[in-house]
């Protein structure tokens, strides 16, 4: 079979270190194995937010952060929701395929329902896993690279996928998720790595703020630098860190580091972080906001392209 490979981020900020580990690296090396569509899911955006002055911003933000760690727009697509309405238009027939109480057993749903800072739950928080269904099957995508929480999505497109075709006829493959190695960094507090509770490296961050949240970052005070994730997962957070930028293991460094305590242990992760970071500053300095633009303008054009041909499919198996 051919492979297609569909990944997405909604754009609501910069990328950090914990992205790239965790996905950003693995896309990079997907786009030389299989054609790969990028999504920028703008719309997603507003099932739980409302940002209308800030996602132009956030979408040029992270096509640079894709650019600068190295997705090549030769070889991967990227493109947003709102630039193509017949991706978007999937949503009614899937929708039509799925039930209320599907919807609401979603648990990943459930689970945003549950953290949501919002008074009122959107109509769109039980319907944009139909929608992720429209991201993956507009390009018959077929592998995607995912993290946990995003598997009940991956599992509502596949049985969108089914049902559309043993109601109208094959049109569609049913996909699987590629799933990364688990969440391997953790913030610099030990929380989950996470923009909005300062405890995460943007891959944008200058030499300077990344020194200055490492020196931040919480440790503890026992002089013998150790890699212990049970007893002091923050001084192992870092040493993981620090492992993952210089491409080496994090008991390795901590013998190296000995007694050299806290100190000489954030030296060690601030060094090898703005090591890492140096070449994808570098690549993100070639581009201008006007080429993100342009480049995403391209991108919009040949999705739109391949949705066109999927909604053409998908209008003459229903009938109409
Ligand atoms: N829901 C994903 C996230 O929050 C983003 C996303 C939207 C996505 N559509 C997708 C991911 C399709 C994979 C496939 O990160």
């Amino acid at each position: 079979m051919n492979d297609v490979v569909l990944t997405g981020d909604r754009p609501t900020g910069p990328l950090h270190l914990g992205h790239y580990f965790g996905s950003l690296a693995n896309r990079v090396m997907l786009q030389d194995k299989y054609p790969m569509y990028v999504l920028i899911a703008d719309y997603q955006v507003i099932t739980d937010r409302d940002l209308p002055g800030e996602i132009q911003r956030h979408t040029t933000g992270l096509l640079l952060d894709y650019l600068a760690v190295g997705i090549d727009p030769a070889k991967a697509t990227v493109f947003r929701h709102s630039a193509i309405p017949e991706l978007n238009q999937l949503l009614l027939p899937f929708l039509s395929l799925v039930s209320v109480a599907e919807l609401r057993r979603n648990p990943t749903v459930k689970d945003e329902i549950a953290h949501s800072s919002q008074a009122v739950v959107s109509g769109l928080m039980f319907t944009y896993p139909v929608h992720q269904a429209a991201d993956i099957l507009f390009c018959k995508g077929t592998l995607v690279p995912v993290g946990k929480d995003q598997l009940p999505h991956v599992e509502v497109t596949r049985t969108v996928a089914r049902r559309f075709n043993e109601r109208y006829g094959p049109v569609f493959p049913l996909p699987e998720a590629l799933m990364g190695e688990q969440p391997v960094l953790k913030g610099l507090d030990g929380g989950k790595m996470s923009k909005s509770r300062g405890n995460a490296i943007a891959l944008s961050a200058t030499e300077d703020e990344t020194a200055a949240l490492i020196r931040k970052a919480r440790t503890d005070s026992e002089r013998l630098i150790t890699f212990d994730e049970e007893r002091r997962p923050e001084v192992a957070n870092l040493l993981t860190l620090a492992g993952l930028c210089l491409g080496r293991s994090p008991r390795e460094l901590a013998d190296e580091i000995g007694d050299g305590g806290a100190a000489q242990l954030k030296r060690v992760a601030t060094e090898a972080v703005n090591e890492f970071l140096r070449p994808i500053r570098r690549r993100r300095a070639e581009y201008t906001e006007a080429d993100a633009r342009q480049i995403l303008a391209e991108g919009n054009v040949k999705a739109r392209e391949r949705a066109v041909r999927t909604l053409d499919e998908v209008q003459a198996a229903m009938g109409f």
